[in-house]
């Protein structure tokens, strides 16, 4: 497109620019004939080490004092895929900025601390290079609102944990400090293979924080996130449960209870917490309701008869009795 004044758009953009670098480059070159004090300056200027450019002195002048924080170049910090990003050239660095003042002053409030500083300034140094993928909804999560650490979850120098450099063995660990009720129901149900190890804390819940309710990973409500692996259960149903639409939680405990199939009590009483049993049928149950003592209510309970109790697809199904 020609601009009124004749002048081609990307010339706009391009003239501005060829402007600022020269403008750059005077006045660099102005400085360092400052510096160099009216010495002959023609030549090109001195090459600096890359690893001392800016204060940064490299890994191996750390190590010379710090012997014992090698182990971290066996951890996934000290082997960046790629030997580009500021991970692998600057090493030690890369998290504790430029150390060349720590070095001349042998002082350690020279030098960025991780323990002396507050959570949120130790989680924009983290996520200077980790703000995308899983930790997208970082802040404002309520692990952030709560100031919570990236380190308070992961060790960068001494991880415990196979994956994810975690400051212990296993995820349920890392949770239990804080969430003891819930990792110890995880003990309590024979239900999803939580015990075997197949699945923890972060199958249902990014403790990064997510879009959906409770931190859960996958959905925007609950049905979703338990849906997410128990499809046949997402309906939709020809007769809806209007309980099961709700939510599962209203009947069981994602964490684990003492009831089987993790529920939160044990039918009749769970049923019975929102219907009312004198409504039922009254011939073929005992007197006018479903007694507790009935026969009919031993085992599965309600179930033995209402039977597809999240919802049918028969026709005659209205009752969830098949
Ligand atoms: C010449 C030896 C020397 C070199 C080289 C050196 N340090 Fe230190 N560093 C020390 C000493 C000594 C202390 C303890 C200072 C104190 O207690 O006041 C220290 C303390 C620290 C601390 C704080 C430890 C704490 O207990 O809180 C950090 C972090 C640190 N150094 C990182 C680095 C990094 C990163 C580098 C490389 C850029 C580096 N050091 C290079 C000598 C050195
Ligand atoms: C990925 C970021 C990262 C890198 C890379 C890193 N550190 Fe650290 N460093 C930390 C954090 C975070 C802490 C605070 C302790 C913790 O949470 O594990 C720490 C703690 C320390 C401490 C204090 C130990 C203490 O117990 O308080 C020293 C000393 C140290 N680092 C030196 C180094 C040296 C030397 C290197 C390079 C060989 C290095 N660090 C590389 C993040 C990093
Ligand atoms: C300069 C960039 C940079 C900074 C700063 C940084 N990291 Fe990393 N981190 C990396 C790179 C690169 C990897 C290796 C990723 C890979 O190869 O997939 C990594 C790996 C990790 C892993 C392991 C990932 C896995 O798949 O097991 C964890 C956990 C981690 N970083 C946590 C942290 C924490 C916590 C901090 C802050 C104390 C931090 N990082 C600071 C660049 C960085
Ligand atoms: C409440 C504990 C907790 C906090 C706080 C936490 N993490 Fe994690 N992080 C975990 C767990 C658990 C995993 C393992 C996830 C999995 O297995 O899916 C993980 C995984 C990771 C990974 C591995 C790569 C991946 O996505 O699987 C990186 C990188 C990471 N966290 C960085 C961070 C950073 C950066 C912060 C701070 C902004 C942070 N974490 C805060 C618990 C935490
Ligand atoms: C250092 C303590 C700490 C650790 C460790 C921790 N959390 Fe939290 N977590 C909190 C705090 C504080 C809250 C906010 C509670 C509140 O606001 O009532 C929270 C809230 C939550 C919530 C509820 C969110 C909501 O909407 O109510 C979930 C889910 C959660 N954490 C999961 C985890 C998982 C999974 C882990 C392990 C990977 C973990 N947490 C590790 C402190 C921790
Ligand atoms: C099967 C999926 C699943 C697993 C596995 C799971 N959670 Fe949850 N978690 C949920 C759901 C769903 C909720 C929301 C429950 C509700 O709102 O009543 C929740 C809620 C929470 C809450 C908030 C509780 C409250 O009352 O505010 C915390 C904290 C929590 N989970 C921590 C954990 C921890 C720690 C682990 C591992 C030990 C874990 N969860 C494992 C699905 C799961
Ligand atoms: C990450 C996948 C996953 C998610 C998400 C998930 N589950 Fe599961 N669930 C499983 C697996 C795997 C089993 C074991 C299946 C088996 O043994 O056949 C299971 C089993 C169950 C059982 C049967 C337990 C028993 O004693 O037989 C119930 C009830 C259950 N889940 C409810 C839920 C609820 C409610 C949610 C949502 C809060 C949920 N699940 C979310 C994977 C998941
Ligand atoms: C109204 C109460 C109620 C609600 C709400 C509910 N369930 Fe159930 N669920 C049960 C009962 C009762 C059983 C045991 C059935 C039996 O013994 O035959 C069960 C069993 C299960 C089982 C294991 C047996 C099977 O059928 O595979 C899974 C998995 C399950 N429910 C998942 C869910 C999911 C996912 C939701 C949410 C979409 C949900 N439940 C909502 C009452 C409920
Ligand atoms: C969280 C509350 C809740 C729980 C717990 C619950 N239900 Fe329901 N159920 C409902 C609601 C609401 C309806 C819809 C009632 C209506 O449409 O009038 C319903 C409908 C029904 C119907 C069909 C009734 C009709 O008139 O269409 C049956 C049968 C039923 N539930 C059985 C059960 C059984 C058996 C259990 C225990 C395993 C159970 N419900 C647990 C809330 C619940
Ligand atoms: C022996 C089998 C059987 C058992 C056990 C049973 N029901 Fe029913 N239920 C039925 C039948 C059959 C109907 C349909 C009656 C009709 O066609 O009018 C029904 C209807 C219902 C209805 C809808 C009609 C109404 O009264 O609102 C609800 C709600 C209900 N049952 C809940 C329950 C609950 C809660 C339990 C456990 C306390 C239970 N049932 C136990 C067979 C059973």
């Amino acid at each position: 497109m020609i601009h009124p004044l004749g002048v081609h758009r990307s010339a706009r953009v391009l003239i501005p620019l060829v402007v600022l670098v020269l403008t750059v480059a005077v006045s660099t070159a102005a400085r360092q004939a400052d510096t160099q004090s009216g010495a002959a300056t023609s030549g090109p200027p001195a090459v600096v080490a890359t690893d001392q450019a800016g204060g940064f002195v490299g890994e191996a002048t750390c190590l010379t004092c710090h012997e014992n924080q090698a182990g971290i170049q066996r951890t996934l910090h000290g082997k960046a895929q790629n030997p580009r990003p500021p991970a692998a050239t600057q090493g030690c660095e890369s998290c504790h900025g430029p150390g060349k003042a720590h070095v001349d002053s042998g002082s350690k409030t020279d030098i960025t601390r991780f323990t002396a500083m507050p959570p949120r300034d130790v989680n924009a140094t983290c996520l200077s290079c980790h703000a995308r993928g899983a930790r997208v909804m970082w802040q404002g999560s309520q692990h952030d609102a709560r100031n919570v650490s990236c380190t308070t979850c992961h060790s960068v120098h001494a991880p415990k944990s196979e994956g994810a450099q975690l400051k212990t063995a296993s995820v349920v660990q890392t949770c239990q400090s804080c969430h003891k009720s819930e990792a110890l129901k995880m003990q309590k149900s024979a239900h999803m293979p939580v015990r075997e190890g197949k699945m923890d804390c972060t199958s249902c819940h990014n403790p990064h924080g997510s879009t959906g309710v409770r931190m859960l990973k996958t959905g925007n409500y609950i049905n979703e996130s338990c849906a997410s692996c128990h499809a046949e259960k997402r309906g939709p149903f020809l007769w809806e449960h209007a309980g099961t639409r709700e939510s599962c939680v209203s009947c069981h405990d994602p964490h684990g209870s003492n009831n089987d199939r993790m529920l939160v009590a044990k039918a009749p009483m769970l049923c019975q917490r929102c219907h009312v049993a004198s409504r039922h049928v009254a011939t073929i149950y005992d007197a006018t309701q479903v007694a507790n003592s009935s026969n009919r209510v031993i085992g599965r309970s309600c179930v033995n008869c209402h039977s597809q109790i999240h919802g049918s697809n028969s026709p005659s199904g209205n009752y969830f009795l098949r």
